[in-house]
């Protein structure tokens, strides 16, 4: 097999609109794209989120039900569940303070930059906290794109979903976390989805990108 380049990888991609209810993605894949959302780099280290892989098929069957109805959720074998804190507090800051020192030692400039990071987080809204571990949570899911494609897994982004529902059903709310953003994982059925076929839509470079030399 030839080597794919991550560009490679970017095309063959897709938003899939239908998946193969019998093809079950392998457990190592799963593995290897939970582990680059372990791996995603965060705003200060914080690590503001948390993941939910949902298998259980009632629970994927109540998701899909505030979601559109829409069926790469139950279709596919995995519901990855993007879920981020409701807000910054003196504990979950601590607890990332304290990580970093048993990783590295006692470093006074770290405590230092952590006390002035809870001066600025902690007395804002906690709206604003959750829109900033959300982005957060975003950059998870861009990496989480990437390695199912290099696992040739399929996968949906969704933002197409009641958020308070699904908090409801995984019961996000008394631990904290509010859910963001959904990723299913499985197969395309190549048969069955109307997208497969279609050329991909981006802007040129041009467009995008402004050239300051
Ligand atoms: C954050 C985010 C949310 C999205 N929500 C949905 C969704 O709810 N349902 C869906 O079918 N596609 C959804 N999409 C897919 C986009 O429409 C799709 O990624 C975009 O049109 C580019 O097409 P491509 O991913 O096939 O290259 C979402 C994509 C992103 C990044």
């Amino acid at each position: 097999m030839t080597h794919k380049t991550l560009t490679d990888l970017l095309n063959w991609r897709y938003a899939t609109k239908k998946m193969d209810p019998t093809k079950p993605v392998p457990q190592e894949k799963v593995d290897a794209i939970v582990e680059a959302v372990r791996m995603t780099p965060t705003s200060s280290g914080t690590q503001p989120f948390e993941l939910l892989v949902v298998t259980n098929p009632d629970v994927r069957s109540e998701i899909r039900k505030v979601a559109m109805d829409q069926s790469p959720i139950t279709d596919g074998s995995h519901l990855l569940v993007f879920a981020a804190w409701d807000n910054y507090t003196e504990e979950r800051i601590d607890a990332v303070t304290q990580q970093m020192t048993e990783a590295r030692g006692e470093i006074p400039m770290l405590n230092a930059y952590y006390d002035n990071l809870k001066g600025m987080y902690l007395p804002r809204d906690a709206e604003v906290n959750y829109a900033h571990a959300a982005r957060q949570a975003y950059i998870a899911l861009g990496f989480a794109l990437i390695a199912a494609a290099e696992q040739e897994v399929d996968s949906t982004p969704m933002e197409g979903f009641d958020p308070a529902e699904v908090d409801k059903i995984l019961g996000l709310k008394e631990r904290g976390l509010r859910s963001v953003v959904l990723l299913p994982l499985g197969y395309r059925d190549p048969t069955g989805d109307w997208l497969l076929p279609m050329k991909k839509v981006r802007k040129s470079q041009e467009t995008i990108v402004t050239q300051v030399a």
